[in-house]
């Protein structure tokens, strides 16, 4: 059972931190870095008070308590979803074994690694976004905007908490470290690329939270199937934050493809710039970049560490139990994507068989994928009704990867293969030029009167929590 959050505590939280006065210190001992980390690299506009959802709990009505908040005194909580009775692991070798409550002595160091990876990219994607304040397009949009901001803030915690609770001095160096490194910096950069890249303006955010946030639901799926319980429940709360998250970029891509379809109606125009909307070409663009990237994130398409967290219980697949399969994989094979020799010292991008364990990755990547399809369904399904004959569309597997079987080669978004030179000439019809850059953020004005919207986006169909569009969701400084 969870204990009840307490709100008389610095730090809220449903695990009981009263009564391990150890963990607490060591706690209340980050917080402060933790705070001044906020203050310096978190969101840079000053707002006297923002119209947030607080997780006070984990149940049906503490999840998510709306009310003004200023960002500061955010109630940054340590939320575990509820322990089920029982918990048996569900794959790999300790398939049907009660769940681990404490860190396996010969694991310790994977699954250190593994809550690692997935707490850097939580304030890498704060920092990625600390300037977008002050270029937002309405009051719903910054509310939006340090929603997901304060979240990521507070799944930073949930790793941390993990860190302190479960990997004693080591885990507390690992929690200082998540701190120290920057996105984007020469010296300590994030760990993973696509959080090391800049959201300079308000079409990479929605991609970004679209795409990359994408991908940590996908990454948190896996690890809420892992056989060590806390980290277990602590990806299945993160996850329904999560979802948000990935609202905030489908409805924004949405509100960005219906403006930009609409003048082009209304000018009869295949180019909406000059009407003061981001052209299709250049939403193409940005969908194939942030797709790519995030691509990146699931690694390669075959992997022997990937196989042997599996085979330990550590990171499952996503809907392990909905798997219809033995759940431990050792005798089975799979098809994954790769480059094969087509003969005469040519390559062509095709199939190849490996172990089933070692294609993880690439199962992983194809639930995503199918996933990313869906949105761009609705996005064509906007074109389709205003009209126009236009479609957006997922590049190749192979597009701008670097990471993976494909690392060394070039594709088209047709998944056509690509001298270097035929690649370097091509690229900018893909990939967003420095002059779609400046387009698109010579559009980024903020709007911060209420109930207005930047000229280059749709207001949205509903507002949050039931408020109309134009209720006053930030305050300003
Ligand atoms: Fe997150
Ligand atoms: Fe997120």
């Amino acid at each position: 059972m969870t204990t009840p959050a307490d709100y008389t505590e610095k730090i809220p939280n449903n695990v009981g931190l009263a009564e391990d006065r150890r963990l607490q210190r060591a706690l209340e001992s980050w917080q402060p870095n933790f705070l001044s980390w906020w203050e310096s690299m978190g969101p840079a506009l000053p707002a006297r008070d923002v119209y947030l959802r607080t997780a006070i709990n984990v149940g049906r009505d503490g999840w998510a308590q709306f009310g003004h908040v200023a960002m500061r005194d955010y109630r940054w909580g340590i939320f575990l979803a509820e322990r089920a009775a029982d918990r048996r692991i569900a794959f790999g070798q300790h398939k049907g074994e009660p769940a681990w409550q404490q860190v396996p002595g010969e694991y310790r160091s994977d699954l250190r690694r593994l809550i690692v990876i997935q707490g850097d990219t939580e304030p890498a994607s704060v920092e990625q976004q600390r300037n977008l304040g002050a270029t937002a397009p309405s009051l719903y949009d910054l509310r939006n905007l340090f929603q997901v901001n304060v979240e990521e803030g507070r799944h930073l915690w949930a790793m941390v908490y993990l860190l302190h609770a479960f990997f004693g001095r080591d885990g507390r160096d690992e929690a200082e470290d998540l701190l120290r490194r920057t996105s984007g910096s020469q010296d300590s950069p994030r760990i993973l690329g696509a959080f090391n890249e800049e959201t300079p303006d308000w079409l990479s955010f929605f991609m970004f939270t679209y795409f990359t946030d994408r991908d940590g639901k996908y990454q948190l799926g896996t690890l809420k199937e892992s056989a060590f319980d806390p980290l277990s429940r602590t990806c299945e709360f993160m996850l329904k934050e999560e979802a948000h998250h990935m609202f905030v970029g489908t409805t924004g891509i949405d509100r960005v493809v219906e403006r930009t379809a609409q003048l082009m109606v209304e000018h009869d125009t295949d180019d909406a710039g000059p009407h003061g909307a981001i052209p299709l070409n250049v939403i193409q663009k940005y969908l194939n970049f942030h797709y790519s990237v995030s691509l990146d994130l699931f690694g390669s398409e075959t992997s022997t560490n990937a196989g042997n967290y599996f085979t330990a219980g550590l990171k499952g697949r996503w809907s392990e139990e909905r798997r219809g399969d033995d759940h431990k994989l050792t005798d089975d094979a799979m098809f994954v994507d790769a480059l094969v020799d087509a003969g005469n010292g040519q390559h062509s991008i095709g199939q190849a068989e490996v172990p089933a364990l070692t294609g993880l990755n690439t199962d992983l990547r194809r639930r995503y994928i199918a996933d990313c399809q869906s949105g761009v369904n609705r996005w064509n399904k906007i074109l389709e009704d205003a009209g126009l004959p236009q479609r957006l569309k997922l590049p190749h597997i192979g597009f701008n990867r670097k990471v993976g079987a494909f690392a060394g080669i070039e594709a088209s978004p047709d998944g056509e293969l690509l001298s270097a030179g035929e690649w370097a000439e091509r690229q900018a019809a893909w990939l967003p030029t420095q002059v779609d850059k400046t387009h698109v953020m010579s559009l980024m004005q903020p709007v911060y009167e209420r109930g207005k919207i930047a000229a280059w986006i749709a207001p949205p169909r509903q507002g949050i929590n039931g408020k109309p569009f134009s209720y006053q969701y930030v305050h300003l400084g």
